[in-house]
Formats: C-alpha cells, sequence, structure tokens
C-alpha cells in the first residue's frame, strides 16, 4: 500500500501528479484559505506524511495523536511553526526548504528596502488616484540607497546574499550576527559590529534573523531609540521579532523614517492595522520566496524529503537529526 501523505495547501497540478506517483494523496483543496486547526489534527492522525506550510501549527497535541507520522515536509527556510522536540520524542522526522529559495528571498529583502527608500508604493498609489498634475523638484522624494550603509541583523545564507546585492549598489556592509562570517568579511567587506553599534551606525537595518526563544521581540522601543532618525527599518525574517507596537511609536514619533514589512505578527495581518495604514511603511504579505520557479523548487524539494523517508535514506534537508535515532 502507498503511504498517505496530507497536503495542506492546494499545490500545483505538477507536483501533486509527481506525488501521486508514489503516494495516496489528501490535500485541503484551498491555495488561500488555511486548513482548519481540526480538520489538521484529523488528517494527521492517520498520515504517513504531511506536507505543510508555515501557518501550519505542528505541536505536540499534534504528534502524539499522530501515530503513523513519520515525515514532515515544511514547505519554508523556517521552521518556528514546529515543536522540534515534540516531533523528535515521537519520531517524526521535520524537513525544510533551505537554499533554493536564498537568492529570490534575498532579491525580494532588497527589492522592498528600495521600495521603502525611494517611496514606490506611495508614488504608484499617487499615480494611479490621479494626483499627478507636473514633475517638481521635490515630489516623492525618498532617500538614495547607494553608498549608504547597511547594516544585517542575521548574516545566514539569506544575509549573505543580500549583502551581496548591497556590495553591487556600493554600500557600506555592516552585520551582527551568533558568530563572525568569514566569508562575508572577505568577499563583501562586511564588517561584523555590536548589535548596538549596527543600531547606531546603519542607515538601513535589515532583519533577516531566525524567530528563535532569543531573537523574539529583539526589535523593540530602545532598539528603534537607537537607530539614526533617517533609518530605514526592513523586516523578511519573522513578525514577532519585533515589537509592531514599539516600531510603530517610533515611526508616528519620528524616531526612524520608515519601515518595509514583509511579515508580522498576526498574519494575515488586517489592512487596518494601524502600521499598515502609514505612508511611511511598505507593507507585503509574505512573499519573500514567492516566485513561480522558487516556490516549485520547494515543493519539489519537499516531495524529495518525502521520497527519502520512505526509501529509509537521510533526506537532504532534515532539520531534527537527533530523529534518526528513533525506531519509527
Ligand atoms: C518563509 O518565511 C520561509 O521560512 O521560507
Amino acid at each position: 500500500m502507498k503511504p498517505l501523505v496530507y497536503v495542506t495547501r492546494k499545490i500545483p497540478e505538477e507536483v501533486l501528479s509527481r506525488l501521486q506517483e508514489n503516494y495516496e494523496v489528501d490535500m485541503w483543496p484551498k491555495e488561500e484559505v488555511q486548513v482548519p486547526r481540526d480538520m489538521l489534527l484529523d488528517k494527521a492522525k492517520t498520515a504517513d506524511a504531511l506536507l505543510t506550510v508555515i501557518s501550519d501549527q505542528l505541536d505536540e497535541e499534534l504528534f502524539s495523536q499522530s501515530e503513523h507520522l513519520k515525515v514532515v515536509a515544511n514547505m519554508a527556510v523556517g521552521y518556528d511553526n514546529v515543536d522540534l522536540a515534540a516531533a523528535s520524542k515521537h519520531g517524526v522526522a521535520i524537513c525544510n526548504t533551505p537554499d533554493v529559495l536564498t537568492d529570490t528571498t534575498a532579491d525580494l529583502a532588497f527589492a522592498l528596502l528600495l521600495a521603502t527608500a525611494r517611496r514606490m508604493v506611495e508614488a504608484a498609489e499617487y499615480l494611479k488616484r490621479g494626483k499627478w498634475k507636473s514633475w517638481s523638484p521635490m515630489l516623492l522624494s525618498g532617500t538614495d540607497v547607494h553608498h549608504k550603509t547597511i547594516g544585517i541583523i542575521g548574516m545566514g545564507k539569506i544575509g549573505t546574499a543580500v549583502a551581496k546585492r548591497a556590495a553591487g549598489f556600493d554600500m557600506e556592509i555592516i552585520y551582527h550576527n551568533r558568530s563572525r562570517h568569514e566569508v562575508a568579511e572577505e568577499m563583501l567587506g562586511a564588517r561584523y559590529c555590536t548589535k548596538e553599534e549596527l543600531l547606531a551606525e546603519a542607515d538601513f537595518v535589515v532583519c533577516l534573523a531566525p524567530l528563535t526563544d532569543e531573537t523574539k521581540g529583539m526589535f523593540g522601543r530602545e532598539q528603534f531609540q537607537q537607530m539614526k532618525k533617517h533609518a530605514i527599518f526592513i523586516n523578511a525574517s519573522r513578525g514577532p521579532i519585533v515589537d509592531e507596537e514599539a516600531l510603530y511609536k517610533a515611526l508616528v514619533e519620528g524616531d526612524i523614517a520608515a519601515a518595509g514589512l514583509d511579515v508580522f505578527h498576526e498574519e494575515p495581518v488586517s489592512p487596518d492595522h494601524p502600521l499598515v495604514q502609514l505612508d511611511n511603511v511598505v507593507a507585503l504579505p509574505h512573499i519573500g520566496s514567492a516566485s513561480r520557479e522558487t516556490r516549485l523548487a520547494m515543493m519539489e524539494l519537499c516531495c524529495d524529503n518525502l521520497d527519502a523517508i520512505f526509501a529509509d535514506r537521510t533526506p537532504k534537508t532534515l532539520v531534527n537529526k537527533d530523529v534518526l535515532n528513533s525506531n519509527r
């Protein structure tokens, strides 16, 4: 009998047919609506594998009830939606999708920086609403990006790819990370700083750190007040790293100039959220890796990981390596 895979979002036909070759596939039929929690718990009870997205919470409650579950292929590089200890305890392998999304996510983070600095969303709206009456010297003037200082918090693969793009804009690159990144230092001239130094020096503060107990709430009132008044803050990692109320205050009271946000505490964020309503905020619906090529590559990698588990091989991008010692 083929293993049963439950897929928690509608996926394109080409990926679905690949899965159907080797598995019995059950799929939540909607693309933009999340599978209800009860349904997810219920489906996981009989599934051998899950193909999930970051808004699915995978926790002790789910793993403890899912006797057959061997593997979860989570379609994301981040896995803060998964309780890894609970997964390992119940012998469930957790796989993510790093690497294939690095450049695409870096493109988006840098595009968000450019769009925020050059007020592109505001300008496009201005034109669409028929407000453009004449060319005028200071109309919608933003701030330059080239030759400025970018401060990258989280110099992992995506952070390094953003630094490469910044180097192409002749930016000075400073960074803060848990460990030094010698390649970025040698190849891109990136300079390691303490977090405080980075906040004080950067014209653009770009957050690309993963969400962990240490990074949760890392940007609060104090951090925004340490930044330059003309600083622009970009968050393309996870919403809970930022205290959104503090960010709102910083933007309204002029502690910083603007923000570009691809992620929020609660997703989907309401269009009425005070941050989303500000003119000096460019807000996007968590689309860091959303190019067609990359999303397909992420799904293919999920399929490769499932295939590895059911062929008794180690998946390419297994997160909880300690699960290999379990005998499920
Ligand atoms: C998306 O946010 C991801 O972690 O891939």
